[in-house]
């Protein structure tokens, strides 16, 4: 590399909407003549992109900042970059806890990155907006992969669930433009790129800041005729806002796949009452049953919370019995912490730690029951895989993804990354399945499978 080029690091706490943002940002630098590296001390710029959501992150983030203190000492003129939503919510502290960072730069202003560096050799730039003025769309993007993008479709959430920090860090909902969203889409798919993901805090209230009423379905529905595009996810769906047009449009667009992740927080309606979820249980539960009725096959994801203020034995019994009947494929569980300028922060009767960690135990081993199961009913059956690369555990073997969402790994024949293949399933775990690569048609109706492709059995939960 040239000495005379400038380099950046960038590390990623968080969602995915973080990693996003960590593209957008990681695509100014490159624009601006910046070249990536995997190390902080081969930098000229490190920067961290932080998240709110999980619990510890800030002690992550000084103790990531220490170290840069330390290469910073040595290096004066490297430039230490704090972006994300830990910097929108705690500007001063990280002024106050670590002076030598250079730029700190919110959620609602990543446009400002190159200027902000530029400022900051005449001492510390921070900027941070309350809202985001313009959506970021036109910000060029390095991709982390050439076969999946992630498409921003809005930012910011008008929610006020009693846990979550996001309202308070992302702002008010502001919907980016539906010929925008399918304008990128295209210009990705010219690209390369075989499977999105739509992204939004609460993606079935899209369009709602736009012309009055949500138009999700209408977006499935348009990205839907865009030619090449093999698959499209979206994350995540607010159970309230969740509604029968989305519903149609997941069942008939051939490209959008059979997986839906819809969290429900908990079983019991007075705790999602003190979550301020704006459904029940039963309204919940409707929507699960819709979702199996309308499409085969379809996956179901949730986020639990364990251990609300004021959660009760019986309380966490509802969420028990909401899991058996909602019989997720997967459920990704969290224990309750209280998060600074949320409102469940100030109610009465936090749970002592081991009560909230017992229940956690009792979750997670009724959840894997059925995980397990529903990986069981994959084997002997065919599947599409969007095949990913290596497999993080064993490199030899060759990971990929159903088009409902489930990891399998496989043995690789130099299959490439971003191909479609199939798959048999051979082998059932909770959290993945084993499958061997199989010559196969690939199907076109509904483009290929979340039921199987060829052999017995059923992998419909409706009728399983
Ligand atoms: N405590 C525990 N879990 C939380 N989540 C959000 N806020 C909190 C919190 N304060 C979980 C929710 C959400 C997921 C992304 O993180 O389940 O859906
Ligand atoms: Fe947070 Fe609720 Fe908005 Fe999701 S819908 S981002 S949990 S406030």
């Amino acid at each position: 590399m040239s000495v005379q080029s400038p380099t950046y690091y960038i590390r990623t706490f968080g969602c995915q909407m973080n990693a996003h943002d960590s593209e957008r940002m990681a695509g100014m630098l490159e624009s601006e003549g910046y070249a990536r590296v995997e190390q902080p001390d081969d930098a000229s710029v490190v920067l961290f992109n932080t998240c709110c959501i999980r619990e510890n992150a800030d002690q992550k983030l000084y103790g990531n900042l220490g170290h840069m203190k330390a290469l910073k000492d040595t290096r004066p003129d490297l430039r230490i970059v704090v972006g994300g939503c830990l910097a929108q919510k705690d500007k001063d502290v990280i002024q106050r806890r670590a002076p030598y960072v250079d730029v700190v730069l919110g959620t609602h202003n990543l446009a400002s990155l190159p200027r902000l560096l530029r400022e900051s050799t005449a001492g510390p730039a921070f900027e941070i907006l309350e809202q985001t003025e313009v959506f970021p769309s036109a910000l060029p993007s390095r991709r982390m992969s050439s076969w999946h993008a992630w498409v921003s479709i809005s930012i910011g959430c008008n929610n006020s669930c009693t846990f979550c920090i996001v309202p308070a860090v992302r702002g008010r909902e502001v919907s980016r433009r539906l010929g925008d969203i399918v304008a990128e889409v295209e210009s990705l798919v010219a690209d390369g790129v075989v499977e999105v993901t739509l992204l939004g805090q609460n993606v079935n209230s899209y369009g709602r800041d736009l012309d009055g009423t949500p138009m999700f379905s209408k977006l499935l529905r348009a990205l839907d005729r865009v030619v090449g595009l093999e698959r499209i996810r979206f994350t995540s769906p607010h159970p309230k806002d969740f509604r029968a047009d989305s519903v149609a449009a997941m069942a008939e667009c051939a490209a959008v796949c059979e997986h839906i992740h819809l969290p429900a927080q908990s079983g019991s309606d007075s705790c999602l009452k003190r979550m301020k979820r704006a459904y029940t249980r039963s309204s919940y539960l409707e929507k699960v049953r819709m979702v199996r009725a309308a499409i085969p096959g379809v996956a179901i994801t949730t986020d639990i919370i364990v251990g609300f203020p004021g959660e009760t034995e019986a309380e966490f019994q509802d969420t028990l019995t909401l899991v058996e009947e909602a019989r997720y494929d997967q459920a990704f569980t969290f224990q309750y912490s209280p998060r600074p300028m949320t409102s469940a922060a100030d109610l009465p009767d936090h749970l002592p730690k081991e009560v909230v960690q017992e229940r956690f135990e009792r979750l997670i081993a009724l959840q894997n029951g059925f995980s397990l199961e529903s990986n069981r009913r994959m084997l002997g059956n065919t599947f599409e895989v969007l095949v990913e690369g290596p497999s993080k555990k064993d490199p030899s073997r060759a990971s990929g993804r159903t088009r409902t969402n489930k990891l399998v790994h496989f043995l690789d024949d130099g299959a490439t990354q971003g191909s479609l293949r199939t798959i048999r399933v051979i082998d059932a775990r909770p959290h993945h399945v084993e499958g061997e690569l199989v010559d196969g048609p690939r199907r076109d109706a509904k483009r290929s499978m979340s039921l199987p492709l060829v052999g017995a059995g059923t992998a419909c939960d409706a009728c399983g």
